[in-house]
């Protein structure tokens, strides 16, 4: 007999599901490792495309390496024209991140290397993937506001192409360096609600692309990468620093949540927050416009003292908190705001699917099947009698 381990109604919470070669949350300590380095380390000496390579491919690039690859990605950042014409038919109205998701079966029937289920193949579908999300983003943009596509611009990089074909002028280099850091503070974090779902998904040998579509669905959701735009809401419905305590207070003590606050694996900051608050100020003293910055701390200063209050405990800010306002000072949208953790996340999602499928830390490809105890209606060993719909009173 199968043994049987009780974990129910925990959301998985500290259950270890399976080991894994990419990257490492130490929730005490604060820390995160992608290929065994340190975030801080990456947001000071490289970039996207960089991070990106040794997520995928388990070390860092050498310089030719390097070269190859953005390359690639470069040349990948066309999409098909079908999808584009789709893309303008979609409602404006439209969350973007549905439009993302729409968009994967339309890649996948064009990917020639679909079916091919090697490593090789899969390493260049997930490439395609990274050079074509932030095109789609850019394009849908557009298509919204009645504009066409701004064409890639290959002589910029990853993160500076993003925001010239979203807003159709190159950015300055200090804002696409920080779009830059942005996108390598999400590209990836172990096994959180979108990679297991990838991994669940890729575990039943469904293809890259499939995949994906199952972990933008997850992203989604305000619990998880949907947050960043919530906290812009919460920016915009505060407004100013002097209503801040009332409303934290309110919020809480009504047993509401602060979106951005909080988090499932850190009990002490969340790294990417350190950065992203320094990104904050420095961003907010470029433009000239402190508003936002100082608005995000006060909320961040009152909402832990009043949790201290409630709860008797710390709470910390997460990724999503400064990124609301540092996305709103380079002019992104509120809603695109999920769909940019999307285009970055990309990156360590094919690198858990790609782990997944060739079982590179586990001894072989294993089906994710977990169970659960059925306590719906039962009328005995012999089951519910089924009386015909003719014959049924109520
Ligand atoms: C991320 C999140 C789901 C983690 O939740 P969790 O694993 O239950 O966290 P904890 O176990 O530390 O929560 C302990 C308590 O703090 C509360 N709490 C956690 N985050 C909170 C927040 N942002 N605002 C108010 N209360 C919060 C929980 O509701 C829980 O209350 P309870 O003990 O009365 O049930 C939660 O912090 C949250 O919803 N944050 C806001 C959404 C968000 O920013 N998501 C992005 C995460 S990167």
């Amino acid at each position: 007999m199968e043994e049987i381990i009780d974990v129910k109604n925990i959301g998985l919470r500290g259950v270890k599901v399976a080991d894994t070669r990419i990257s490492d949350v130490d929730g005490e300590r604060g820390i995160l490792i992608y290929r065994g380095f340190n975030i801080r380390d990456l947001v000071v000496n490289s970039t996207f495309e960089e991070v990106s390579f040794l997520l995928l491919h388990d070390h860092l690039p050498t310089q030719k390496e390097l070269e190859g690859f953005r390359s690639e990605l470069v040349s990948e950042r066309g999409v098909p024209e079908v999808l584009l014409k789709i893309l303008k038919m979609v409602p404006n109205s439209t969350h973007p991140m549905d439009v993302l998701q729409t968009a994967l079966p339309i890649l996948a029937s064009h990917d020639p290397q679909l079916h091919e289920e090697t490593k090789e193949a899969n390493f260049k579908k997930a490439t395609r993937l990274i050079a074509k999300l932030p095109t789609i983003v850019a394009a849908w943009d557009r298509f919204r506001k009645r504009f066409e596509p701004i064409h890639p611009n290959s002589d910029l990089t990853h993160a500076g192409n993003f925001l010239y074909m979203l807003k159709g002028s190159p950015p300055d280099p200090g804002t696409a360096r920080d779009f830059d850091i942005c996108l390598i503070l999400h590209a990836e974090h172990s096994f959180n609600a979108s990679t297991f779902a990838g991994r669940e998904v890729a575990s039943t040998h469904a293809h890259l692309y499939a995949s994906i579509a199952a972990a933008l669905g997850a992203l989604s959701g305000e619990l998880h990468g949907g947050a960043n735009s919530e906290v812009m809401r919460m920016l915009l419905e505060i407004g100013e620093v002097d209503r801040v305590k009332h409303w934290v207070a309110q919020k809480l003590q009504k047993g509401g949540k602060v979106m951005g606050m909080g988090h499932a694996v850190y009990h002490t900051e969340d790294p990417r927050a350190t950065v992203l608050r320094g990104m904050c100020e420095r961003m907010a003293n470029r433009i000239g416009d402190r508003q936002w910055c100082e608005l995000t701390k006060a909320i961040e200063a009152a909402t832990k003292e009043e949790f201290r209050k409630i709860k008797g405990k710390e709470i910390y800010a997460n990724v999503d908190f400064y990124s609301a306002s540092v996305y709103h000072m380079m002019g992104i949208p509120r809603d695109l705001f999920t769909p940019v953790f999307a285009l970055s996340r990309i990156s360590g999602w094919s690198a858990h699917i790609i782990e997944e499928k060739f079982a590179e830390a586990q001894p072989k490809p294993e089906l994710y099947r977990p169970d659960a105890d059925y306590i719906g209606t039962y009328c005995g060993p012999q089951a519910c009698e089924y009386i015909p719909v003719e014959r049924r009173s109520s």
